[in-house]
């Protein structure tokens, strides 16, 4: 019999706004990766009085929890950097200065512990979520919705690890557009869950937003006319705003939002019958969304995965996740020496396997 052997990967996410370390086990007589620990240090208290991140902040941050965090969660398992198979970090996208803090950290210790990198794609990290902890592997084919702060995507994913671009925003990402009208309303930052969540007492009829693009004929979003006019709206309404203005302003907001995303899926799903929709990214935590693609692909006898609600953010669960999955593949050495701020998902599928 086969001696059973070990992988195991430290993760590490530093795109954006939240310090995150992870730690996947994966022996090789299991189906699935399992995560041991998983730690986030969030860093909304600090970019909230500035109503969004402000790049040296999170550096800043960055720096101050990495190591703290790393040596707590090995000590955690009892484990050494030399027990680690690999060191999985996100290469991209995401802001420059924040990355550079997580993936010189990630190579300086895997050097010292003659480790290899694994840069590895944050979005694909994302779209892969769907599957944490779910006991299953990934599943294909299917249609990946990946809605984030950054990014809104629809892709195709035929087989792993190569993905098909169909449809992107041409301008404000989801979660941008929730945050920019959150701002707007003076909610706090984040504003994505409490767009969500005043808008739940709200009527969604009394303030009829555009739905963009929603029959432009192709696969791609637009959300930045969309909130534009939910400022002309506000402008016709002299502050201070009560709360049923805000509540109804919210609700009229993530109807649209609802619904273009939800037409734009069916469109997509009618034409390739794909049998599965995945949705991940922070935007994925909205449940009205989540509940009305449920609802509109159940029709269709499509089945929906999303992302659970504490991998649904940025997180290192995510990354090391995809790099288990890509060194069960034999896939791993994909990434890029150094960070890609700006690096499309379809740049993956040219990358040849080890
Ligand atoms: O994936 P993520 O954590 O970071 C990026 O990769 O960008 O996504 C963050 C985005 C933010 O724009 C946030 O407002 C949005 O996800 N978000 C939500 C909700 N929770 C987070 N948007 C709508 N409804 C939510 N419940
Ligand atoms: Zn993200």
């Amino acid at each position: 019999m086969k001696p059973v052997s070990v992988v195991r990967i430290l993760g590490i996410e530093t795109s954006c706004d939240e310090t995150s370390v992870a730690l996947m086990e994966w022996p090789s007589d299991a189906e699935t990766p399992s995560l041991l620990t998983h730690e986030i240090a969030s860093q909304i208290e600090q970019h909230r009085p500035y109503g969004g991140v402000v790049p040296e902040l999170a550096t800043r941050q960055h720096m101050k929890h990495l190591d703290g965090m790393v040596g707590r969660t090995l000590s955690a398992q009892g484990w050494q950097t030399e027990d680690l198979t690999c060191v999985a970090v996100t290469m991209g996208p995401g802001l420059a200065s924040s990355l550079m803090v997580g993936t010189a950290y990630a190579r300086g210790l895997a050097l010292a512990a003659g480790l290899p990198v694994a840069g590895i794609h944050h979005m694909e990290g994302h779209l892969l979520s769907v599957f944490l902890g779910s006991g299953c592997a990934p599943q294909y084919p299917h249609l990946a919705l990946v809605i984030s702060g950054g990014h809104t995507l629809l892709v195709a994913v035929l087989e792993p690890w190569q993905y098909q671009i169909l449809g992107k925003t041409r301008d404000d990402a989801v979660g941008e557009a929730y945050d920019k009208v959150a701002k707007l309303l003076g909610l706090s930052y984040p504003g994505g869950p409490e767009v969500e969540r005043r808008g739940r007492d709200g009527d969604p009829r009394r303030f009829i937003f555009p739905r963009s693009m929603l029959h432009s004929g192709d696969d791609a979003f637009s959300f930045s006319g969309l909130k534009t006019a939910v400022r002309y709206e506000l402008e016709k309404w002299p502050p201070p705003w009560n709360d049923q203005l805000i509540a109804d302003i919210c609700a009229g907001f993530q109807s649209a939002v609802v619904d273009i995303l939800v037409g734009k899926c069916l469109r997509v799903l009618q034409r390739t019958h794909l049998p599965l929709l995945t949705v991940s990214g922070g935007v994925a935590a909205n449940q009205s969304l989540i509940s009305a693609l449920d609802k509109a692909s159940a029709d269709m006898g499509v089945r929906v995965l999303s992302a659970p609600r504490q991998y649904s953010t940025d997180n290192a669960a995510m990354i090391a996740h995809a790099a288990a999955w890509r060194h069960r593949d034999g896939v791993l050495d994909v990434g890029p020496s150094d960070v890609m701020p700006v690096w499309p998902l379809d740049a993956l599928n040219r990358l040849e396997p080890d």
